[in-house]
């Protein structure tokens, strides 16, 4: 049983292909098309599909889609009538920049795009899949064998939140809650609010919070209400959303109690830090409130949590902290970019009745690259590599990262999910302070108040970390020993936590082995690990790598067997280039022309 889910005309679109229940490769489209969270249909990630791995539209039983357009219709027209005739401003695209009007007719788009990108043939039969069953699906390749799930985003095709029981290969909905009643909107819009993306930059004012106070918890709590059943209320009064969408998310009685809108511009202040701290800790507490009622229902104790919500590292931890859950997993893939992937797990198990046979146990199901494209992308820049055996690379690249070098670290195939883990990341020494302000002026450029994230070999994460499970996907944000924050003082944030990745070394030997190359140099088994871009989407390619190499200040750029160090060489083809294209647009003498 072939599946494959796709997304496209919403954002984060991609593509997942299943044989059996087991993931092939799950391919997100900006990693290809290079546009953020893109929209676009995925023609590039079939591309590399049918070049990779042979996809034929013909070997494919079920195409699926994580929305069930039938329900959003139905959803859409509710949605209209309440507010009418002011929520007709919601068919304007521009008030719902994260979806395209089109996927209320999506199985047309889908079929066009398909055969634009197959040629015409027989295609397999589309079947749209609940959006938040598709996110709870996920609980199919967990750890877990019975679990509770909790499925939390902007928005689906008919709830905003709800709630799963997992058992086998069954899943059961046991509550949701309206659409516009989300806590996900809440925090995109906030996020907005305080001057940064929308759909987009949540985990920065996630990371803002730990600099705020309690000045607005309270009135935020007014904000969104605990309901006695376990569920929560979004006071509509403070917003309008639900009528003018992203192009006017707040009424008059917000900007009264909370202050005006943030430009990008405007420097940060208290108020801005407060109201983030007021965000994140009314989050926390729905979040934990909605736990805390399944485990009195349920006799359950290990969780799932997964939507866009659950990217929401620190508040994961929280929920491990301060409930009765055993376990919590949060895949690598929570926010749409596991739709495609989840509905077609949806299809496979909950709907066939396929028994499970698959644990999801690393991210690492995107494309790879292989030694020829490296060495030609290599000479194509110009830049002198040397290929090196794996023990003499690891033991090289530890020895840099001790010396204090930032390295670009490119193996292999690229991870699903927002998250460079170890494949598409650059990788820094947590042990200096000074590490976070280097990584940010040379290659990151971010916004100073944002963490850098750690990296620890599974077995030694207890001895830096209060956290007692793996965390393979960094999805937990506990708090760091006190004892060892000296040692790490990079990757510890503010508020003493870090956003940890542990690794164990069948999940990525590779970078299993440098962690422990560099603990051996060390003795701190750590290393920062951040996404490899700078603001464009995670490179993909050894072409993007090496873009991203040329353009920053990182030291090292390691892709697969090959190091180099070298920028003379590229910046002499680059002048050589400059000179001959200066020189080929000079402009034509008479003599010359007449020669010619
Ligand atoms: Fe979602």
């Amino acid at each position: 049983m072939k599946v494959l889910g796709v997304v496209a005309k919403t954002h984060d679109s991609g593509i997942a292909l299943l044989q059996d229940g087991v993931p092939e490769l799950i391919f997100e489209e900006e990693r290809f098309n290079r546009t953020k969270k893109t929209k676009k249909f995925p023609k590039y990630s079939l591309a590399a599909a049918r070049a990779d791995f042979g996809l034929s539209l013909a070997d494919v039983d079920v195409i699926t889609t994580p929305w069930d357009v039938r329900q959003l219709r139905k959803t859409a027209i509710r949605l209209l009538a309440r507010r009418f005739p002011l929520s007709l401003s919601l068919l304007l695209p521009r008030t719902h920049e994260s979806q395209q009007n089109q996927i209320m007719v999506l199985n047309f788009y889908l079929r066009r795009g398909l055969r634009k990108s197959f040629g015409p043939t027989t295609l397999p039969p589309i079947v749209n899949v609940g959006h938040h069953d598709s996110h709870a699906a996920v609980f199919f390749v967990s750890p877990f064998e019975e679990a509770l799930v909790l499925v939390m985003d902007g928005y689906g095709d008919d709830s905003s939140s709800s709630t799963y029981l997992g058992r086998g290969n069954r899943l059961q909905r046991t509550w949701s809650t309206g659409i516009m009643n989300s806590v996900g909107l809440v925090y995109t819009f906030m996020t907005q609010h305080l001057g940064f993306a929308g759909f987009g930059d949540e985990g920065k004012v996630m990371a803002l919070a730990a600099y705020g106070s309690d000045t607005y918890v309270q009135r935020f709590r007014d904000v969104i209400r605990l309901a006695p059943d376990g569920g929560y209320a979004v006071d509509l009064s403070y917003f309008s959303f639900d009528k003018f969408g992203q192009l006017r998310p707040f009424s008059r009685k917000f900007i009264d109690t909370f202050g005006p809108v943030r430009d990008a511009n405007e420097p940060l202040g208290d108020r801005h830090r407060d109201l983030a701290f007021a965000l994140q800790t009314v989050t926390e507490e729905v979040i934990l409130h909605r736990v805390r009622s399944l485990l009195k229902l349920f006799s359950v104790r290990d969780l799932c949590l997964t939507g866009g919500v659950a990217l929401n590292c620190v508040a994961n931890a929280k929920v491990l902290e301060e409930t009765d859950v055993r376990r919590v997993w949060v895949p690598p893939c929570a926010s749409d970019t596991g739709a495609p992937f989840g509905s077609a797990l949806w299809h496979t198990h909950q709907t066939l009745g396929l028994p499970r046979c698959f644990e999801l146990t690393h991210p690492y199901y995107g494309r790879a690259y292989r030694d020829q494209d490296i060495t030609g992308a290599l000479e194509a820049a110009g830049l002198r590599y040397h290929p090196m055996p794996m023990p003499q690379l690891l033991r090289r690249v530890a020895k840099d990262l001790a010396d204090g070098k930032i390295v670009g670290w490119f193996q292999d195939r690229f991870e699903m999910g927002p998250r460079a883990l170890g494949n598409r990341s650059i990788l820094a020494d947590p042990r200096r302070a000074e590490m976070r302000e280097k990584l940010n002026d040379r290659v990151k450029k971010r916004e100073p108040f944002r963490p850098f994230a750690p990296v620890v070999l599974a077995e030694r994460a207890a001895e830096y970390f209060e956290v007692e499970q793996a965390d393979p996907f960094m999805t937990l944000a506990p708090r760091v020993r006190p004892d060892r924050q000296s040692s790490i003082a990079a990757a510890v944030h503010v508020d003493g936590t870090g956003r940890i990745q542990t690794i164990d070394r069948a999940a990525n030997p590779r970078y299993y082995g440098l962690i422990e190359e560099f603990a051996r140099l060390t003795g701190v088994p750590v290393l920062l690990n951040t996404s490899f871009n700078r603001k464009e989407p995670i490179v993909a390619s050894p072409k993007d790598a090496i873009a991203c190499y040329l353009e920053s200040g990182i030291d090292v750029l390691v892709l697969g067997d090959f190091y180099t160090s070298d920028r003379q060489s590229a910046a002499a083809v680059e002048l050589l280039s400059l000179q001959s294209a200066a020189h080929a647009s000079k402009p034509v003498t008479v003599a010359q022309a007449s020669q010619g």
